[in-house]
């Protein structure tokens, strides 16, 4: 045939080849990559999902500090077998506000995108202390140490302002009152009102069970709001996008 013919010109110089090449490939990624720039969003927004809480934010800096990410991911792919152990395939929109995202595909231990509202707050304590108390064939380190270190916080308004700049929609208001959310979240007896309309859904509890505001406090409060922002009883995929 004529056409492959000529191709043969193209095959015979490795330069002219190459620069075919690398002009298919140009081409291919502008058609691919530019019109993510021009779209207003590439995540589809899904009701429920919020912003971190303070006390859940600072929680989630101990979670990567401690790197917890190295044994577990966050992310449930769409797979029967994944769904059916996990939950619900992750959305996208469930770390859109996670810098930096805690995916992961390392699983030493379980996936824990949905670990929220599955234990309580106790169990969390037993089981973080001393793994091997709550799952004898564990092989997960023990964090009896963040219910002996007070939390320090005094950077929780700087923490906020830093998500604010790449993109978190926290608000001045958040921002100011951001001390005494993570306090009052940790503390059911305190005026938890302005927290839960500001974090709608976010739990109240003394977390780690004993006076004080703990790093043990803030790990759990985070533990426990993963993968439970949105209701799946009521969400269905936007299929027109
Ligand atoms: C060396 C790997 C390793 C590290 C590091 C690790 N884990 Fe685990 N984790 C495991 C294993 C294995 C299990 C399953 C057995 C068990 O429940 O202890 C587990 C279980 C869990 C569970 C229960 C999950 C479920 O669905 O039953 C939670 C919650 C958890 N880990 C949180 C953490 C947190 C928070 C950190 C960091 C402070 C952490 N893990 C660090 C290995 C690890």
């Amino acid at each position: 045939m004529a056409f492959l013919d000529k191709h043969a010109i193209l095959e015979k110089s490795p330069t002219l080849l190459l620069v075919a090449s690398l002009l298919v490939v140009t081409v291919g990624g502008i058609v691919e990559i530019a019109p993510l720039f021009w779209l207003e969003n590439t995540i589809e927004k899904v009701e429920g999902v919020r912003p971190y809480s303070p006390l859940e934010l600072t929680g989630r800096d101990i979670y990567v500090r401690e790197g917890c990410y190295v044994c577990h991911s966050q992310m449930i792919r769409p797979m029967r077998d994944e769904v059916e152990r996990y939950g619900h395939y992750s959305l996208a929109a469930e770390s859109m506000y996670d810098h930096p995202h805690q995916w992961g595909s390392k699983r030493t231990g379980p996936d824990i995108a949905r670990v929220g509202g599955r234990y309580s707050d106790a169990w969390h304590v037993d089981h973080l202390s001393d793994p091997q108390s709550v799952v004898p064939e564990s092989i997960m380190p023990k964090y009896a140490f963040l219910a002996d270190t007070p939390l320090k916080s005094d950077y929780i308004q700087a923490l906020l302002r830093t998500h604010r700049f790449v993109g978190v929609p926290y608000s001045d208001e958040m921002i100011e009152l951001a001390p005494a959310d993570l306090r009052a979240q940790a503390d059911p007896d305190s005026d938890v009102d302005g927290v839960l309309e500001r974090y709608p859904g976010a739990a109240v509890a003394n977390f780690d069970g004993q006076p004080g505001l703990t790093e043990m406090d803030a790990l759990i409060a985070y533990l426990q709001v993963l993968g439970t922002m949105v209701d799946f009883s009521t969400f269905t995929p936007d299929a027109s996008r």
